[in-house]
């Protein structure tokens, strides 16, 4: 495609769907690393390189589009039971996205958010975390959330185990506990819910990518595996997203 034909699409895009319609928060299983490579005869790691490309893509797209969320699953808490070389390669690349992202990710105004468990990270990449959301704390952008070591189920635990930890202080009535004082303990309290969640790979499942939160979001799922995710998929879910019908098990206004 040339420079020419993407600048197009895009002000197409831009025109058709108004900053109103389009998602505030969009979450991405960031699937089919390793299919991508082996189906051409490359190791597997070599597919997680390639996709940090779509992931610089996109967090470039989604600020670019002022999207006020993207929370990409990187890493989930069952990811651990891989082969500990391929585990000690995405911890590498981590570390080195970290270190060398960093100036575009101030560049573009983007802040970093992390969720997921941090105690059985590597201190290198926590240092780097660290230091990144340091960085990029006062940034006025868009929010980029990795999922580290996370899992739904995990995150629901936690926050049930603060819940009981203050009623058995006494600091809270156990009878108050409601939707909203679950959604507070969990990682992503601070954002808007996820309207949009897109899983490449072409897989019809969740994962245990954020249980809780995707209850009425879009779902949007491609056969494409990651790394060839492009910025005009990514721009056509988000068309087909502000085309969709959304209830929230009500009825449609116009009914
Ligand atoms: C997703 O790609 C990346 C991670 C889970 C870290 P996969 O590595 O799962 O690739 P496939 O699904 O085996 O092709
Ligand atoms: C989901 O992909 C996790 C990430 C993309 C980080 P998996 O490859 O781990 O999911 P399953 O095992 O196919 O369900
Ligand atoms: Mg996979």
């Amino acid at each position: 495609m040339t420079d020419q034909s993407r600048a197009e699409g895009d002000i197409d895009l831009l025109a058709d769907v108004p900053l109103a319609d389009r998602p505030q928060h969009i979450a991405i299983i960031m699937d089919g690393n390793g299919r991508w490579a082996q189906s051409r005869d490359l190791p597997r790691i070599e597919g997680h390189r390639q996709g940090v490309s779509t992931v610089r893509m996109i967090s470039e797209t989604a600020a670019e589009l002022q999207i006020e969320a993207i929370t990409l699953y990187c890493l989930s808490s069952e990811n651990w039971k891989r082969p500990q070389e391929e585990v000690d390669f995405l911890m590498h690349l981590l570390e080195q996205y970290l270190i060398e992202e960093r100036r575009t990710i101030m560049d573009q105004g983007l802040r970093l958010k992390v969720i997921g468990r941090r105690d059985r990270l590597p201190p290198r990449v926590l240092e780097e975390i660290d230091r990144t959301l340091e960085m990029s704390a006062g940034n006025p952008g868009t929010q980029l959330v990795l999922a580290i070591d996370y899992g739904g189920r995990g995150e629901i635990a936690r926050a049930a185990r603060q819940l009981a930890c203050e009623a058995a202080a006494g600091s809270l009535n156990p009878e108050s506990i409601d939707e909203a004082m679950i959604a507070e303990r969990l990682y992503t309290k601070d954002l808007p819910e996820v309207d949009l969640m897109i899983r490449t790979g072409g897989d019809l499942r969740v994962s245990n990518f954020l249980l809780w939160q995707i209850s009425y979001s879009e779902l949007w799922i491609t056969e494409l595996c990651w790394p060839e995710f492009s910025r005009d998929d990514f721009l056509a879910a988000i068309r087909e997203f502000s085309l969709r019908q959304r209830r929230f098990g009500g009825l449609d206004i116009n009914e």
